[in-house]
């Protein structure tokens, strides 16, 4: 079964527009998994501009489903991470200034840098997921440096879905076998939505966990959250 992990950090973008507490993440949150997603993440940055460290320290003790917390691995990061224990942390290349993950890592140049951050959290019993592109090499560093799992970036098949799905999802189906036959488990995310989510789901039906934010927060506001939600399930069946 893929777990359909909802990304939360829109709904944090929300709020602090504000400066209140409306919409609340934490009750979002708890209303997600109530309507059926499967887990939470959220991507904690350092100017705090979505979702804050409070969130993140608020939401462990409530949430029922598996917590996923994404980032740069920065010190302050790691050490929120270490704090919190959440049951997945993935670890992803983005600057603190940039508007969102525009790449996977590269495996390769960030080997030693990676391998130590990685071991770090195996050895407090957090589960490891590095962000990469469709790409063998860098999987396969992802692997050797100790990740338990890969998060392909799928920011390209999303946007080459509209022209022609078969060969958007090609890089994507092989990538996923390197994954698989180096014992990885793999995730994904980045611009799925209802529109392509289904398609990538037939093709690779092992994926574990798919995260999803920008779309699926944007779609609820026509069908409203529980809705959404379901429809988004729906498409990994
Ligand atoms: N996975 C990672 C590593 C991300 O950085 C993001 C965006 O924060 C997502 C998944 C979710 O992407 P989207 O908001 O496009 O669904």
């Amino acid at each position: 079964m893929t777990k359909l992990s909802v990304n939360i950090n829109k709904v944090a973008t929300l709020r602090n527009a504000r400066g209140g507490d409306v919409p609340n993440v934490v009750k979002v949150a708890l209303d997600c998994e109530r309507f059926g997603a499967e887990g939470i993440t959220v991507h904690p940055r350092p100017d705090e501009r979505h979702i804050r460290k409070s969130d993140v320290y608020d939401l462990k003790p409530l949430l029922k489903t598996e917590f996923n917390i994404e980032g740069y691995p920065a010190p302050e990061f790691i050490d929120l991470v270490l704090k919190v224990k959440p049951h997945q942390v993935t670890l992803v290349p983005d600057s603190p200034v940039q508007l969102t993950s525009n790449s996977g890592w590269d495996t390769k140049l960030n080997y030693d840098f990676l391998t130590e951050i990685l071991e770090t959290c195996n050895n407090a019993g957090i589960r490891t997921s590095v962000f990469v592109s469709a790409d063998a090499e860098m999987i396969e560093y992802a692997a050797k440096a100790g990740a338990d799992r890969v998060e392909l970036y799928t920011e390209p098949y999303a946007t080459a879905y509209e022209k022609n799905p078969e060969a958007a999802v090609a890089p994507f189906i092989a990538a996923a076998n390197i994954a698989r036959s180096l014992g990885l488990g793999i995730n994904a995310g980045h611009d799925l939505s209802l529109l392509n989510l289904n398609f990538f789901y037939k093709n690779i039906p092992w994926i574990e966990e798919v995260s999803i934010g920008h779309a699926l927060i944007s779609d609820a506001l026509y069908l409203g959250l529980e809705k959404t939600i379901q429809e988004y399930k729906n498409c990994l069946r």
